[in-house]
């Protein structure tokens, strides 16, 4: 299978990241063709004030690529911005799709109210989906990880390949999303995670960083004292544990001791740390090893790959259309 996927452009990696991550390199090692990109096109249509942070990030996220273990001999890493073919696919896929279409997307409408802050009118902002359509269509993927609030971009994806195929010619296989079974991590008070509430954990924590969020988490607040009992449920701990420990005796220690009281968040919290620090040393030191110049050779030599694959592509969609020039 031809899998490809994507991160904006827009900061830094976080832990929700990693999990993601997680699952790419899964997809990789499985012995898939993946193709992992940068889009820091879709940036500039929230960020157009803020193209050096697109620039920067571009660089810190192929890091946290590398540094989770994506690895540029399996997989083609490359960034959005320099595979022109995207722009031009863009260009003629929003000719196959109504202004309507678009505004009924709900993710466009429910971010151009919560992100009143930021200039959203922009005709960029509207079709971003059909860049997204361009990303993956122009890489023929047959499947696209991504998290549930993207579906309704993957549903419009195979519409404009069904769309294009039929009036033009079977270029286009209909892409299949894989939603991600990983559940949404809250920041470390229990909120949505957002720099504006500091409750973040980064991709590059060390051993005392990441102890300094643990231990204060907010937990379950019907536990005032030691010995009242609590709901894993109600309680952002859990959640990370879910994610980070897998173990299903630990996992059991923990339900059963905090719903009777037999454990204190202090101890369930020790537990956690021990296991987030397995999973993500790895993780740290290889992002700490790997420069700025590793970060561009890949980045080129992904450039080079992703290049040849879109320019193909680009070939048989003139041709379908009549664009022989
Ligand atoms: N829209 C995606 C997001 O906000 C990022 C993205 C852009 C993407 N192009 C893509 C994801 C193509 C998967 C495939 O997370
Ligand atoms: Fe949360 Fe663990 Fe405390 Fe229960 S014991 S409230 S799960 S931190």
């Amino acid at each position: 299978m031809r899998i490809l996927s994507g991160m904006r452009a827009t900061g830094k990696l976080h832990l929700g990241h990693v999990l993601v991550l997680e699952d790419w390199k899964k997809l990789q090692d499985e012995g898939n063709e993946t193709f992992f990109f940068v889009a820091d096109w879709h940036a500039l249509t929230t960020h157009k004030e803020e193209s050096y942070i697109i620039y920067k990030s571009t660089l810190d996220i192929v890091r946290g690529y590398l540094a989770a273990g994506i690895d540029p001999n399996k997989s083609t890493i490359f960034v959005q911005s320099a595979i022109k073919e995207h722009a031009e696919l863009y260009l003629l896929f929003n000719m196959l799709i109504s202004v309507s279409r678009l505004e009924r997307i709900p993710t466009y409408k429910e971010l151009k109210e919560n992100l009143s802050n930021r200039d959203l009118s922009t005709a960029g902002f509207l079709t971003y989906p059909v860049l997204q359509t361009a990303d993956i269509l122009i890489y023929k993927a047959n499947a696209v990880p991504v998290g549930e609030d993207q579906l309704y971009h993957i549903e419009l994806s195979r519409e404009i390949a069904r769309k294009f195929n039929n009036l033009y010619k079977e270029v286009f296989p209909e892409p299949d999303p894989i939603v991600t079974r990983i559940p949404k991590l809250p920041g470390t008070d229990g909120r949505k995670m957002s720099k504006s509430y500091g409750n973040i954990i980064m991709i590059d924590e060390n051993s005392d960083s990441l102890k300094k969020k643990i231990m204060p988490m907010m937990t379950d607040p019907a536990r005032m004292r030691r010995t009242d009992p609590g709901n894993p449920e109600k309680c952002p701990v859990w959640d990370y544990h879910k994610a980070f420990t897998f173990d299903q005796n630990e996992l059991n220690w923990v339900v059963n001791g905090c719903k009777s009281a037999e454990i204190g968040c202090v101890q369930c919290k020790k537990l956690l740390l021990k296991n987030m620090e397995n999973r993500l040393k790895p993780i740290w030191e290889n992002y700490s090893k790997i420069s700025d110049e590793d970060v561009l050779n890949v980045i080129h030599e992904g450039n080079k790959k992703a290049s040849e694959v879109a320019k193909k592509t680009l070939e048989e969609v003139r041709e379908a259309m009549n664009l022989r020039w």
